[in-house]
């Protein structure tokens, strides 16, 4: 891969491209000055990168549903099934009535199907994708009228400041999945953390983590034949392009989505077809033919990793549930004292 590297930066990150970023305000969505700094950052890095929370702008969340359709796409189906056949075991180990705080929410239906079992006291659906889970959630409202709920655009990565109207008593935080996989494992580690204080005294967490498995499976699941994946991946270059008033061409990039067994994570990038020149107000970049910008990571535990992992956090895991066809385990984990 070559890795040229030359970048304009004409004030200090974000400064000016915000300026003209607000003057232009017809061709972006207002992107605050923090994000179109962490944009014009990561592409300006000598590994240019751009964080994955920029997948989900509204299209990139429905291509996502349309990815969790694929038969290559194990992850959304495998856990599916644990949670249809692990259940009633799945709701003894969580309790009821807990204050259910959905990370990543998406289009709530994970949560969803386990209301009937888990009948919490208060739903809380977080997503960055604010408009999305908003509309998610009005649906929900009319199907669990009796339940508690409310929707919370948060970027959770970065901080999770909770609103006082989200109950403090019996958090059970829901990360299905498999998103820790998005952070390295040290990220993962204090993100954990972090819900661990978030959690109280009688908190706890259910979570999705994919483990490791065979290479093709893999690299079928990250680079599908219909080409969706490609199509989630590349559309990240036009949120871009609105947030930042950049003008990436989407023709002259490509998907590149693939399993790196030695350090093992799947590994997602866009890939200049050809050299190119991109610019955006405050800043610009040259790429070479072959350059890749990092979109993300998807790192496949060991089981034994995953419980240590949370152990390391502050977390016990009490029980586990696997699927023995394809290797995914849903944990349930309860906050230490
Ligand atoms: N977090 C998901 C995963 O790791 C998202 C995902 C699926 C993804 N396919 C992708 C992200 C392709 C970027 C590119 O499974």
């Amino acid at each position: 891969m070559l890795t040229t590297c030359t970048t304009e930066r004409q004030a200090p990150a974000g400064v000016a491209a915000t300026a003209n970023a607000n003057a232009n305000a017809n061709a972006n969505e207002h992107a605050g000055a923090h994000l179109t700094a962490e944009l014009s950052d990561g592409l300006g890095a000598c590994q240019a990168t751009i964080s994955p929370k920029f997948l989900y702008d509204a299209l990139g969340s429905k291509l996502f549903e349309a990815i969790c359709e694929l038969p290559e796409y194990y992850p959304t189906r495998t856990e599916a099934g644990i949670f249809e056949r692990h259940g009633h075991e799945i709701a003894r180990a969580c309790g009821m009535h807990t204050t259910l705080i959905d990370l990543g929410a998406g289009n709530c239906a994970k949560a969803a199907s386990l209301f009937p079992l888990l009948r919490p006291a208060q739903y809380v659906a977080v997503d960055i994708s604010t408009e999305f889970v908003s509309e998610a959630l009005a649906r929900l409202r009319l199907r669990f009228p009796h339940i508690d709920m409310r929707a919370l655009g948060l970027d959770f990565s970065s901080g999770l400041a909770l609103p006082a109207d989200v109950r403090a008593e019996r958090r059970l935080f829901f990360y299905p999945g498999s998103s820790l996989g998005n952070f390295t494992p040290a990220e993962a580690r204090a993100f954990l953390t972090r819900l661990r204080k978030s959690c109280g005294a009688d908190g706890a967490l259910l979570i999705g983590i994919d483990l490791a498995k065979d290479k093709a499976i893999l690299d079928a699941a990250y680079d599908d034949a219909l080409g969706v994946t490609a199509a989630f991946n590349l559309n990240v270059l036009r949120h871009v392009n609105r947030l930042l008033g950049s003008d990436f061409d989407i023709r002259h990039w490509r998907h590149v989505g693939f399993y790196h067994e030695a350090a093992g994570r799947v590994e997602m990038h866009l890939e200049a077809r050809e050299a190119q020149h991109v610019r955006w107000p405050g800043g610009g970049r040259d790429f070479a033919a072959g350059e890749r910008i990092h979109t993300e990571n998807s790192y496949k535990y060991r089981q034994a990793d995953a419980i240590g992992l949370l152990e390391q956090s502050g977390f016990e895991a009490t029980r586990v549930w696997t699927d023995a066809r394809c290797p995914f385990a849903v944990i349930h984990a309860q906050a230490l004292a």
